[in-house]
């Protein structure tokens, strides 16, 4: 070491002593902002450290921020040493941020420091009246193909209002007006999305403000989750087979879609000849089950087809695929009986030929008989009486 160096080894000995005296309060940040980024819901928080610390560069100091709508008990706490947070906002009411300054033990008698809170209140432009803003946006996102929201108009919506939709996701540079309404009586109810702005597990933020002659349009905004608005397309049955056991077996194809078959569930439902439908939930996602039936039973069948818990929190059911029935269990029994009064037909015909056949040749005897005694006594009968016998026979049998 040289004397420059040691000079300076002291030098940062003296500072570190200085820095680390013991602070007995600590100062709020200074400063709290809360900007608009324009993207339909994320607001930035900035702030500045407090003066009293910016010449202890040694402490560990640390931010705690709080921040919610106003009228919400469910704050958000974040704990950052960053000077500014960003996250996304419900911008349909007032956001209340909420920011203290934490001083860790090395500046302190031994405690953490905290400071008051500092707090102020966000109010994102709120233009015309509630009851102008739309209602009851409902979005589908079919087969991850496209996406239709519709609206209802607000309460007391003027009669001429035109709404618009604007909306904003992160590969969006900026945000983006709707380019295909979907429209009622010339008014916008709704809008078509394509593919491409379908973004999944991430905010899709929508804001519908609008403009009327008779004033300001109160703007409503929403943030969605596309995954778990999403209504696959129906399943195909492809196999409905009985074995002789009683259990039917049944086949379906999954959806053609985007949407990986492994995040695929489904439902069976089937009915007998009498009984209503009954539902049989497949949670994995397989394509095949069987039931178990009462024997000459006719069983109809239909599946249908969602999307599974590993891959969204909530799911909108498909349509039920046609309806298929299995009637082979009943019609091979109905053959069964036909074939068994066929084979009754036959045996009786049979024996009543038998019967016919025992019943001539017996008379047939009977007459040669007596032909036989008449030719030996020709003394006790007369040839005209056997005659006579003979025709009485005939008409006997
Ligand atoms: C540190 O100081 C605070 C007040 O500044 C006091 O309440 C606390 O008891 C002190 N702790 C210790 C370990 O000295
Ligand atoms: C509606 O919102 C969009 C996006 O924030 C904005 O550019 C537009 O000026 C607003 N229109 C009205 C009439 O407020
Ligand atoms: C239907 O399933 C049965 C039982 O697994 C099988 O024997 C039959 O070949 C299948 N039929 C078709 C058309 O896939």
């Amino acid at each position: 070491m040289n004397r420059n160096n040691i000079a300076a080894f002291f030098a940062v000995i003296l500072w570190l002593s200085a820095a680390s005296e013991t602070l007995t309060s600590v100062d709020p940040p200074a400063d709290l902002q809360v900007t608009d980024l324009g993207h339909l819901g994320p607001l930035q928080i900035r702030w500045k450290a407090p003066l009293s610390l910016t010449s202890k560069k040694l402490c560990a100091v640390r931010y705690m921020l709080s921040y919610c709508n106003v009228d919400s008990t469910n704050c958000k706490r974040v704990i950052t040493k960053q000077l500014e947070y960003t996250d996304g906002f419900n911008l349909n009411k007032g956001i209340q941020v909420k920011l203290q300054t934490l001083v860790k033990e090395q500046c302190t008698n031994g405690t953490e420091q905290q400071s008051d809170w500092v707090e102020t209140v966000y109010w994102p432009p709120m233009d015309g009246h509630a009851d102008s803003k739309v209602r009851d946006l409902q979005c589908v996102v079919y087969n991850l193909e496209h996406m239709n929201c519709v609206w209802q108009n607000g309460m007391s919506a003027p009669y001429d209002i035109k709404y618009r939709l604007y909306y904003w996701h992160e590969d969006l540079q900026h945000t983006m007006e709707c380019d295909n309404y979907i429209e009622n009586q010339g008014t916008n109810v709704g809008c078509h999305f394509h593919s491409d702005d379908l973004i999944e597990f991430s905010d899709f933020n929508i804001c519908i403000n609008g403009s009327s002659a008779m004033g300001p349009v109160r703007p409503a905004y929403y943030t969605l989750q596309l995954q778990d608005l999403v209504k696959v397309a129906a399943p195909d049955l492809i196999n409905l087979t009985s074995s002789r056991t009683e259990t039917i077996y049944i086949q379906w194809k999954p959806p053609v879609s985007k949407i990986k078959a492994h995040c695929l569930k489904y439902e069976v439902q089937f009915h007998g000849k009498s009984s209503n439908w009954q539902s049989k939930i497949i949670p994995d996602p397989v394509t095949s089950t069987t039931l178990n039936m009462t024997a000459n039973a006719m069983y109809c069948v239909r599946v249908r087809a969602t999307v599974n818990m590993f891959c969204a929190d909530e799911s909108i059911w498909s349509d039920w695929s046609s309806i298929r029935c299995l009637t082979e269990h009943s019609d091979s029994d109905d053959d069964a009986t036909k074939r068994n009064i066929f084979v009754e037909l036959i045996v009786l015909t049979a024996l009543v030929l038998f019967v016919l056949m025992v019943c001539f040749s017996s008379i047939y005897t009977w007459i040669r008989w007596k032909r036989l005694i008449a030719k030996k006594k020709p003394n006790m009968l007369l040839n005209d009486d056997i005659k006579d016998v003979t025709k009485n026979i005939y008409i006997d049998c």
